[in-house]
């Protein structure tokens, strides 16, 4: 099969086309034909071995210390399974399915357990929409559900919210009920405003964290703001959730907890089928939809890497596997 494969870490040209053998299912897992995958700031991240301050180390450890562990790039995947283990009962050959693998998307096939974060697509939904979704919508969940604990009339600050994972944050956090404001350039007003954000705040122009505004969350996706900066905006019992951290932000969540007032929260997002779930859940009944910048054909794939690594991205960068994919429903094409 064809996939994209990098042997060392280095710039978006350690990546290539290349031929490479057909992953085989295991008992308990489903062989899935690839239609479209994604380039998203996970990839650019462990292809250019970029893990900011600390994570440096447990990053190598985990993506492999001298080179690529996983040769395959590719976090998201939409696709159709074509095989299963004898022991898979979940998926049945023809089911369309996407997930979050953390790797092995950028291919024509992979494999996958059953168990894991792999699920039906949504209704009407095409192979690119469904493949725009993981990365930004799971971290966006579970950020705005479990670590920021939004609840219905909180007022939410998302810096960086037209990027891969703010313009799902702004989504998610106006289906729960909060009032959202989105930060982000002129150009990209039209597009937050138009998934859910009450009010946009163009960073160029005017600062976010500039005293006299209140919000009960600062969910920073760009390590945009300090937390001595957050601390300006936020109520009392208000927490700063900044997606990038240092040393120096752990720290500060540590002392946070012991003076009181604003917290910092710190945390890393998961990848379960459950969570992919609701995120197709909401998608079904029209509160989140899919939003793609760029689509790019597998043998581009190092172009997306660069284009993506410019953070300046409006939702999801998909790649097309099979050619002239398709779209479907729930979807902004944002440019
Ligand atoms: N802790 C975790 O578990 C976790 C999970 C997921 C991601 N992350 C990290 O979170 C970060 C966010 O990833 P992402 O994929 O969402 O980033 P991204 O897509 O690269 O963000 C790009 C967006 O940021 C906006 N932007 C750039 N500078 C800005 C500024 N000063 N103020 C406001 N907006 C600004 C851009 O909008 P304009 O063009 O309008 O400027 C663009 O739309 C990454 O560093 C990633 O590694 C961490």
């Amino acid at each position: 099969m064809k996939a994209i494969v990098f042997t060392r870490y280095g710039p978006p040209d350690v990546l290539r086309l290349a031929e490479v053998d057909t992953p085989r299912p295991g008992a308990t897992e489903v062989l899935i034909k690839v239609h479209a995958s994604s380039v998203s700031t996970a990839d650019w991240r462990i292809r250019a071995s970029a893990f900011p301050g600390i994570l440096w180390l447990p990053g190598r450890l985990m993506m492999g210390l001298f080179r690529p562990r996983n040769p395959i790039p590719g976090v998201d995947f939409a696709g159709e399974v074509t095989g299963t283990g004898e022991a898979v009962t979940r998926f049945a050959p023809g089911d369309r399915v996407f997930g979050f693998k953390g790797h092995g998307g950028n291919a024509e096939y992979l494999v996958m357990d059953q168990d894991a974060a792999i699920v039906p697509m949504p209704e009407g939904m095409g192979y690119r929409a469904a493949a725009a979704l993981p990365f930004g919508g799971l971290s966006a969940l579970v950020f705005m559900r479990d670590i920021a604990r939004v609840t219905p009339g909180m007022e939410v600050l998302v810096l960086g919210a037209s990027g891969g994972v703010g313009i799902y944050a702004v989504q998610i956090a106006h289906a729960m009920g909060a009032k959202v404001t989105g930060v982000c350039s002129a150009a990209n007003a039209p597009l937050v405003r138009d998934h859910g954000a009450a009010e946009v705040i163009d960073y160029q122009k005017d600062d976010a964290t500039r005293p006299g505004r209140f919000f009960d969350v600062v969910f920073d996706t760009v390590g945009a703001a300090t937390f001595a900066q957050a601390r300006r905006v936020l109520r009392r019992s208000g927490a700063f959730v900044p997606l990038n951290f240092k040393g120096r932000e752990m720290v500060q969540s540590l002392v946070a907890k012991l003076t009181g007032g604003p917290r910092l929260v710190i945390a890393v997002s998961g990848d379960t089928a459950a969570d992919l779930q609701e995120l197709s859940q909401m998608v079904n009944t029209g509160r989140l939809r899919a939003v793609i910048d760029r689509t790019y054909p597998l043998a581009r794939v190092p172009e997306a890497h660069g284009y993506v690594q410019m953070r300046r991205r409006r939702g999801a960068v998909i790649v097309d596997v099979i050619a002239g994919g398709d779209t479907g429903a729930s979807v902004t094409a944002a440019r």
